[in-house]
């Protein structure tokens, strides 16, 4: 691969995703969002589209520079589209089948020997991902924060095969072309931040299973208490209690911890389909058309 990465793909334009896509196109970057089908990729621009819609009003982004980074964006429900692409972001729900799908499908399809192949999973192993490719040294974790646009944090995480020249790639990409922070992390799982975030979280939700506290006093004493910008349940309302639950997994997969189990409470309600946010009502009740 010769000079900075210009052509992005992203494979996922749910709430990370369609972060991640929003953050390239505004840097200048020319972005192909790949989701499943074409009604998920409408859906995916309709949520990058709100994302620009929000930064406008809220003084962030001329309207100029939001329809700019609009044009920038392609939306497709062919992965092959992300043929040329010099760096793809895989950002697709948190399931090692569902990533090592990915990985393996790009490894076919993306054409240049040297091209970044990242996941911005929060908590499944990358040298595993890269082990379904036969260029295990190009893939590195590139671990994003929701809301996207507003976080400024990235974890870059280096596999066991991960090659110096791919982290340096990773790095420039994301600090250089995106202006973020970057954090290294080795492979391990939840890295820095959700293997310290995530254990919190999971003890707010047995506080509140337990009957100690309602959610809302839960999540007030945070805020107020502690300067937080949002309590521990409404943060993983945001999350979504699908994507903790599975992050809680992994991390007690990897360390066999009890801090790390996932209580019975966020198990029951990701079955009842009480996500947070993303559904309407996790321990919270939302507005769905109010992204955060
Ligand atoms: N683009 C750019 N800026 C935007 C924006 C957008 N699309 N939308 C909002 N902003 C800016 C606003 O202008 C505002 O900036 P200001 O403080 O300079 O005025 C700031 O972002 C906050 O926006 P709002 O006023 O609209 O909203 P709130 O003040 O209610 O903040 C929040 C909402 C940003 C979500 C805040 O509550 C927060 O930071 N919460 C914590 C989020 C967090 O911890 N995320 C990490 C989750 S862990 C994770 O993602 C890892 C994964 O693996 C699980």
């Amino acid at each position: 691969m010769s000079g900075p990465i210009r052509r992005v793909g992203v494979v996922g334009g749910g709430q990370m995703g369609a972060g991640i896509a929003e953050v390239c196109a505004r840097a200048g970057l020319d972005t192909v969002v790949c989701e499943v089908d074409a009604a998920a990729a409408r859906a995916a621009r309709e949520r990058v589209a709100g994302s620009l819609d929000r930064a406008v009003r809220r003084g962030k982004l001329p309207e100029s520079a939001a329809q700019d980074a609009l044009a920038r964006l392609v939306f497709t429900g062919d992965l092959t589209d992300l043929a040329d692409r010099q760096l793809v972001v895989e950002a697709v729900v948190e399931s090692p089948d569902a990533k090592t799908e990915v990985f393996a499908a790009l490894d076919k399809i993306v054409e240049d020997p040297a091209a970044v192949l990242a996941t911005n999973t929060s908590s499944l192993s990358v040298m595993r991902l890269g082990r379904v490719t036969g260029r295990a040294d190009r893939v590195v974790g590139l671990h994003f924060f929701n809301p996207v646009p507003v976080l400024p944090l990235v974890e870059v995480v280096t596999s066991l095969h991960t090659s110096a020249d791919t982290v340096a790639a990773a790095e420039e990409f994301a600090g250089r072309t995106l202006g973020k922070t970057v954090i290294h992390s080795r492979d391990r799982s939840g890295f820095v931040v959700n293997a310290l975030l995530v254990p919190y979280l999971l003890s707010a939700i047995r506080m509140a299973e337990s009957g100690f506290a309602t959610a809302a006093d839960i999540d007030t004493g945070m805020e107020l208490g502690c300067a937080h910008p949002m309590g521990p349940l409404k943060l993983a309302d945001l999350i979504g209690l699908d994507t903790v639950a599975s992050i809680a997994e992994s991390l007690y997969d990897e360390f066999r911890e009890p801090l790390y189990a996932p209580p019975p409470l966020l198990q029951r309600m990701v079955e009842a389909g009480l996500l947070g946010r993303k559904t309407g009502r996790g321990f919270h009740p939302y507005d769905p058309y109010d992204p955060y």
